[in-house]
């Protein structure tokens, strides 16, 4: 492997903030931000192919985003399937599964049927896997594994012994993803909010004041190119990596 290739992290998530306060800088509406969040994806999208990332996860509404005003939501939930209509043509040429994690049930029919048909149409992709989270809440998704794996407990399908890191992965919506490597929030908030707390335990965390519709390619690669130089230790000391 070359040394360009080498430390190319395997598998990326986005925090994607700052559409509101994009918009607002302009004098518009919140939407308008969130409209010109889509072409940021696109482009994040573009770039992250470019790297050779394989999987790319998108913080696209939280758990805690159905508190937002309804026509806010609503506006979020139109756009959502807009750009589902309008890329998954360029998402199965560049040969990317889409995948979606979260709390689908809450989604709206519509918006689910036209996930449903996106999954479908790009399920033998294996160039990268980009995952949307929506309706995504770690907390909801790590109370559902302890439910599920109680529950094969009780019916004696699973000793408590054999409870390890492993089962709980294989429990998490992100059961076929690896451990992210690289967790990038943009808009200068540095926190989690609910995002993939236990795929994160060991990421590289990198935080930008650039807010999501200014995100473009070279913000992508910038922060790549960060995370080459970061020494990854998980505990061990600088001499033994
Ligand atoms: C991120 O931008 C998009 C979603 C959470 C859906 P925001 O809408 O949170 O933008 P700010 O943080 O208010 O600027
Ligand atoms: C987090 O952004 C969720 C998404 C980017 C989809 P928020 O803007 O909702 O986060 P908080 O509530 O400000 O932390
Ligand atoms: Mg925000």
């Amino acid at each position: 492997m070359s040394n360009t290739t080498k430390n190319i992290p395997k598998h990326v998530a986005i925090i994607m903030d700052g559409n509101g306060r994009w918009a607002k800088g302009l004098g518009k509406k919140r939407v308008f931000g969130h409209r010109q969040g889509a072409v940021s994806v696109r482009k994040t999208i573009e770039a992250a192919m470019e790297t050779g990332v394989s999987c790319l996860t998108l913080y696209a509404f939280s758990s805690e985003n159905w508190n937002r005003p309804k026509l806010e939501v609503s506006m979020l939930m139109d756009l959502l399937m807009e750009f589902i209509l309008k890329e998954v043509d360029s998402i199965n040429e560049n040969g990317i599964k889409l995948s979606v994690i979260g709390e689908r049930s809450r989604l709206p029919d519509k918006v689910n049927k036209k996930l449903d048909q996106a999954i479908l149409s790009t399920k033998d992709n294996d160039k990268m896997t980009l995952t949307i989270a929506l309706s995504y809440g770690s907390r909801d998704e790590l109370i559902n594994v302890v439910k599920v794996v109680s529950e094969k407990v009780l019916k004696k399908e699973l000793n408590i012994t054999e409870i390890d890191e492993k089962i709980i992965n294989n429990h998490l919506y992100t059961f076929n993803l690896p451990n992210v490597d690289l967790l990038i929030r943009t808009s200068g908030e540095k926190r989690i909010s609910n995002f993939l707390l236990w795929q994160i335990a060991y990421a590289e965390l990198y935080f930008t004041d650039t807010l999501w519709p200014d995100f473009g390619k070279e913000d992508f690669f910038k922060a790549i190119e960060e995370y080459k130089n970061r020494e990854r230790r998980f505990g061990k000391t600088s001499e033994q990596i």
